[in-house]
């Protein structure tokens, strides 16, 4: 059986991650999470003091260094930062903020978009993100588009925080999932939307379990073909 792309996008918070990462383990791909990395760049520029200043931020790119390194007990690649485990930091609500204004900067995704593209040159890959199908990987042979409602991406959101021990509330959790949404969909680079070519996945009333069958099936009636 030959190697194949699988790109999965979709809104945030409709759990593309835990999906692309069971179903990576499975048919033992890479898994590529694109959100981390315009997280890490959001945290470089938060830590700069540059989050507002796209200009500064294009300037300083060539300084950003960015790298998947596999955490054997996580059972997943963890995200450096010019040497630094960042994988806790680019995760709470701060970061969250700041993120989708950082991926609208042109210059940003043409960097992370050419590390992205050689990252899953070999295939063998499962990549989520907004724009993987469309922009990353057009030929991927397996797209997938994730969606859920609001509200049920905001309830696992803030529960999600809430475990890890931020102190936030669920109103402020879905404002910026709407938000996130709205500047996500409405950027002039890459805005987020549906291929043509990919499934549409809405798992707002769907377990896990049920999920991950799915999305393996798909996987394995696209593999066979090659
Ligand atoms: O998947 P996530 O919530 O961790 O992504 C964080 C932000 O990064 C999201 O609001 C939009 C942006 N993003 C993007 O523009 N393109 C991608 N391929 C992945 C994420």
């Amino acid at each position: 059986m030959g190697k194949i792309t699988i790109a999965i996008d979709g809104f945030s918070s409709t759990g593309k991650s835990t999906l692309a990462k069971q179903l990576a383990k499975k048919l033992e791909y890479i898994y590529v999470d694109t959100g981390a990395m315009y997280r890490a760049v959001t945290l470089f520029a938060m830590r700069n003091g540059i989050v507002e200043n796209p200009g500064a931020l294009v300037k300083l790119l060539p300084e950003i260094h960015l790298k998947f390194i596999y955490n054997k007990d996580a059972g997943y690649a963890e995200m450096y930062l010019n040497g630094e485990n960042i994988e806790a930091d680019i995760r709470t609500l701060e970061v969250s903020k700041f993120v989708s204004k950082i991926a609208e900067i042109g210059e940003v995704r043409q960097k992370l978009v050419e590390m992205q593209r050689e990252m899953g040159r070999e295939k063998g890959i499962v990549m989520d993100g907004r724009d993987i199908g469309t922009v990353v990987f057009p030929d991927a042979e397996l797209k997938i588009f994730m969606t859920a409602s609001p509200d049920a991406r905001a309830a696992r959101r803030y529960k999600e925080l809430l475990d890890r021990g931020e102190n936030v509330s669920y109103n402020e959790v879905l404002k910026n999932v709407r938000e996130r949404d709205h500047i996500d969909s409405n950027r002039t680079f890459s805005p987020l939307k549906k291929a043509n070519d990919a499934i549409a996945f809405d798992n707002t009333d769907m377990g896990l379990q049920e999920q991950f069958e799915r999305m393996y099936n798909y996987a394995l009636r696209v593999v066979k073909k090659f």
